[in-house]
């Protein structure tokens, strides 16, 4: 295929670096976006009389020929193309004969690929925060099946506080929540168009930006040309708010892979996302999480990877730049599949109550209780905690629990213990005192489901 640029340069690339140049490889999957583009800047051209209505109407019929065709597979992209643009106006001009060539009046690609890839990451910010709420959904669902399954709530991974497996997974819903926002706050920056920004300096044409935006769906035009052509933002911020989202889908693939080891079996994952091995009968390895877990490592190279290319950029365009494509396909492309994983794998898990329960019921879980409970009886909570440290020292000593201990016992330490003590410390009773909002008491559980499903 030719090139677009045969002016001063001859055109005669050495094969090896004309294969190391084209990006029609990876930036075919933009033909829609950029046959969209061009429709809009037909009709643009057209509007503001520098080409007529009737070339309009023939570049905007060969347009849709061209994306028919791709569609059903008739036309195949040529791979030795420089770009997808370059490949869509030369199979255009060759469709429709010389009017082809007045479509790139008052543009270049520089603009051109802008928006193209601004068009893409905004038809993909939709999908990823589709997704996202297919995983709250299942989340959801999750905790409210176990908003009273009593687990104990880790820190430093010991055993902190007895919690409800209910609560824990709402963490997760709010973390998507906020990922969600941001990709919502992303779009509102992809959504402008820097279509006639053409190649740094705007053009000598009596061109009509605003109409174009219009007509391509965008809230508004880049307001400096040389921004215009020149900003990645979009990109990095796509791409750093995928990098947050899979930074938690690796935290809660790690947890899933953590509690359903022999040394938790806190979950059972369903059969249709686990493996087994090829030697070891026993084994039920949870290789879907653990992939979710490793592919973070991908998006957060993409992030790093933008970022450096940007990094020390003059302005305006430089062909640096078309290795932005590669990197947010990946990252858009990751984050969707894993995306697309988690939700089922967390609808469709079983957690193990007793368990649960019985992880809860060791390592004294209550002693923040016990030491409540004697703050509440009027000792400043500095000495009840003091006291419940030395309580829980003669305990391990003495091989007993906080449950096993006697009243006399108790007395020993303070005079203010009574029978009720073991009300309070009674797990169940742990968890659904702690009704303060965002607390994990059922209620309040109930309170976190609510808010979620009404955000969604
Ligand atoms: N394939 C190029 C890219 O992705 C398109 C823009 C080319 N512009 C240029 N001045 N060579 O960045």
């Amino acid at each position: 295929m030719g090139k677009l640029w045969q002016g001063l340069s001859s055109g005669n690339v050495n094969k090896t670096a004309d294969d190391f140049n084209s990006s029609v490889s990876f930036d075919k999957r933009l033909y829609k976006q950029d046959i969209t583009g061009s429709i809009a800047h037909a009709k643009m051209l057209a509007h503001c009389g520098i080409i007529s209505e009737d070339d309009a109407a023939v570049l905007t019929d060969g347009l849709i020929s061209i994306l028919n065709d791709i569609v059903s597979g008739a036309l195949e992209i040529d791979e030795t193309a420089e770009d997808i643009h370059t490949f869509i106006e030369e199979t255009l001009t060759a469709r429709v004969g010389i009017v082809g060539k007045k479509l790139h009046t008052a543009r270049s690609r520089n603009d051109q690929v802008a928006l193209d890839l601004r068009l893409y990451l905004k038809e993909e910010t939709k999908t990823v925060i589709d997704k996202i709420k297919a995983l709250v959904t299942a989340v959801t669902f999750k905790a409210e099946e176990y908003k009273d399954a009593v687990c104990p709530g880790y820190t430093h991974l010991q055993r902190a506080q007895p919690i409800t497996f209910g609560h824990h997974l709402m963490a997760y819903a709010f973390m998507l929540l906020r990922d969600i926002e941001r990709f919502k706050d992303c779009a509102k920056r992809i959504n402008v168009s820097p279509i006639g920004c053409c190649a740094l300096a705007g053009t000598t044409y009596n061109t009509d930006r605003e109409f174009e935006a219009k007509e391509l769906g965008l809230s508004g035009i880049t307001q400096n040309s040389i921004d215009g052509v020149s900003d990645r933002d979009f990109v990095a911020e796509f791409i750093s708010c995928a990098a947050l989202l899979q930074t938690h889908l690796s935290r809660f693939a790690e947890e899933l892979v953590l509690w359903s080891s022999w040394e938790f079996k806190f979950v059972e994952l369903s059969d249709a996302f686990t493996t087994g091995s090829s030697i070891m009968p026993q084994k039920k390895n949870s290789d879907m999480a653990e992939l979710v877990r490793g592919k973070t490592g991908r998006v957060i190279g993409d992030l790093t990877g933008i970022l450096t290319v940007l990094k020390g950029l003059p302005l305006a365009y430089n062909k640096d730049m078309q290795e932005d494509k590669e990197l947010v396909f990946d990252a858009a492309d990751t984050v969707k599949k894993c995306l697309d994983v988690f939700a089922p794998m967390v609808a469709e898990m079983k957690a193990n109550r007793q368990n649960m329960k019985n992880a809860a019921a060791k390592g004294f879980i209550n002693a923040t209780d016990l030491a409540d409970y004697l703050t509440k009886k009027g000792e400043p909570f500095r000495s009840s905690y003091k006291i419940c440290g030395e309580i829980v020292g003669y305990c391990i000593k003495n091989e007993k629990t906080l449950e096993t201990l006697t009243l006399d016992e108790y007395k020993k330490f303070s005079s203010l213990f009574d029978n009720d003590v073991y009300k309070d410390i009674d797990i169940m009773n742990c968890v659904n005192k702690r009704i303060s909002a965002g607390g994990t008491a059922i209620s309040s559980v109930e309170k976190q489901i609510e808010y979620v499903r009404n955000e969604l």
